[in-house]
């Protein structure tokens, strides 16, 4: 993609010991924001708002662990004097909504001088996006990329200390830096990073482009970080990378994502963990057998594919065929026979025909899933499908996608019914949002089932009975 732009700092050169500079910053910042709330008589705001996926809501989980060690206070949106939108920008629409977000908030800015504004995600790795925020959006603060998320703090100071929109986008980078502050969202699960970035050029995704290169993390660096998380009483873990299933290949010491979910197991005091997402070309025969010997790991695998059409499959550079994605169906069910499968669905790919859709409602019916995620094609210009012809009309893609959606949600309802009567464990992990005596838990295979409660029982893991299938989640009762 084209960075040239003199305000965008392209150097990925990160002085040694970031995470003791990255501290330095936060103390400084902390002077800032201290005068700041004494000017004002009360504590200074500020409120995180996630698009987009689980990479950016645990990347959010460290923007708020820092925000907080600068002695910012957590805020609804409406009042916050930092706002953050993390962004997203896999989909044309992400983009248009954060832009809609910003128009509201300009009348607010503009009534409080203390306010700012802060972007970040994987939409501010398009430079057209960062030109347009220049051109037409001034009275942003501060932006920055998905590869410096880590420097937030510094960019704080740097806008104090300026006074100016501060930008700062990183093309790519070769580091991790570790060991920098962080808030769960939950006490007792979180998401780990294991890699970040992608290697797969999908002919439609964006990815690749903002998110950079495939690096695997240390994997003492995960081990250590999960034993922590538990000595604080996390019990489950969600490993998270755009392919998980290729974990580990470019390391020094090169180590297999089965290998690495073989050394997690181990942790004591960790009971389930999860990971997300697999690409079906990498999906091994050795995971596939560390899955089904597993205590630990959940029986729920998300495995996108797409399309059923092997022509499309091509057209999409995916680099399985239908066939070969069905295969690796049955061979998990084999091994680990209870478990849900969930996927992602894309209709309206350029050249998609009736037929080759066709073969994507054949493969929803041969495997069953438990739920589908189901996408619109959006063109995301820069990537190869961009540039393919026979685009598909919208009224042709819409009328797929409701008879898509009706597919996925009638067998779905049918796979979910299966469980009723049957005893599982279940992780609660809220009051339930519809009745404060009631708490919602999540099974091992990611179903939610509500039960009676109170709030003491979160982060349990506890037996339950599921009483009674309610289309998409079980009302339950705790087990004798
Ligand atoms: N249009 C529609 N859906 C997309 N996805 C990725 N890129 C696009 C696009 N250009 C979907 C894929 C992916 C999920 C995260 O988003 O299904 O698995
Ligand atoms: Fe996540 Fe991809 Fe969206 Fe980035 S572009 S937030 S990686 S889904």
């Amino acid at each position: 993609m084209n960075m040239m732009n003199p305000d965008i700092n392209l150097s990925n050169t990160i002085p040694e010991d970031d995470t003791k500079r990255q501290y330095d910053y936060i103390e400084k910042a902390r002077e800032y924001v201290q005068k700041e709330s004494e000017v004002l008589g009360r504590p200074m705001t500020f409120c995180v708002t996630t698009f987009g996926c689980q990479m950016n809501a645990r990347d959010s989980e460290k923007l708020r662990g820092i925000l907080e060690q600068i002695g910012y206070v957590e805020a609804p949106e409406e009042t916050a004097d930092f706002v953050i939108y993390n962004t997203c920008t896999v989909r044309e629409n992400a983009n248009t909504r954060v832009y809609g977000r910003l128009g509201q908030l300009k009348p607010r800015k503009k009534a409080n001088p203390h306010m700012m504004i802060g972007l970040c995600g994987c939409m501010m790795q398009e430079p057209e996006v960062v030109e347009k925020l220049k051109k037409s959006y001034r009275f942003v603060d501060i932006i920055f990329g998905t590869h410096n998320i880590f420097k937030f703090a510094e960019l704080i100071v740097n806008r104090f200390e300026s006074g100016h929109m501060v930008i700062d986008i990183w093309k790519d980078t070769d580091k991790i830096v570790e060991n920098l502050p962080n808030d769960r969202k939950y006490a007792f699960k979180s998401g780990v990073n294991i890699m970040f970035g992608c290697n797969n050029f999908c002919s439609y995704c964006i990815v690749p482009y903002v998110r950079g290169r495939e690096r695997s993390r240390n994997p003492q660096a995960i081990i250590d970080e999960i034993k922590s998380l538990v000595a604080d009483g996390v019990v489950e873990v969600m490993l998270l990378g755009q392919n998980v299933n290729s974990y580990g290949k470019n390391l020094e010491h090169p180590m297999t994502f089965a290998q690495l979910l073989t050394e997690i197991e181990k942790i004591e005091g960790l009971e389930r963990i999860r990971f997300m997402t697999s690409h079906p070309k990498d999906l091994s025969d050795e995971l596939i057998e560390v899955m089904g010997h597993s205590k630990k790991i959940c029986k729920h695998l998300h495995l996108p594919v797409q399309s059923g059409s092997t022509r499309i499959l091509q057209k999409m550079n995916r680099r399985y065929t239908k066939e070969h994605y069905l295969e690796l169906v049955d061979k998990i069910r084999k091994a680990v026979p209870d478990i849900s499968l969930t996927t992602d669905i894309i209709v309206g790919f350029p050249g998609e025909t009736e037929e080759d859709f066709q073969e994507t409602l054949d493969v929803v019916r041969k495997v069953r899933y438990d739920s589908a995620f189901t996408f619109i094609y959006s063109k995301r210009t820069g990537t190869p499908a961009a540039a393919m012809e026979d685009q598909v009309p919208e009224d042709v893609v819409k009328d797929r996608f409701d008879r898509l959606l009706k597919e996925v949600q009638t067998i779905a309802s049918e796979v979910c019914a299966v469980h009723e009567g049957t005893t599982q464990t279940a992780l609660i992990e809220s009051v339930s949002e519809h009745d404060d005596s009631m708490v919602t838990g999540r099974l091992s295979n990611n179903l939610l089932v509500h039960l009676k409660g109170s709030k003491d029982l979160i982060g349990k893991l506890l037996e339950v009975r599921l009483t009674e299938c309610k289309g998409f989640y079980y009302l339950g009762e705790l087990a004798e």
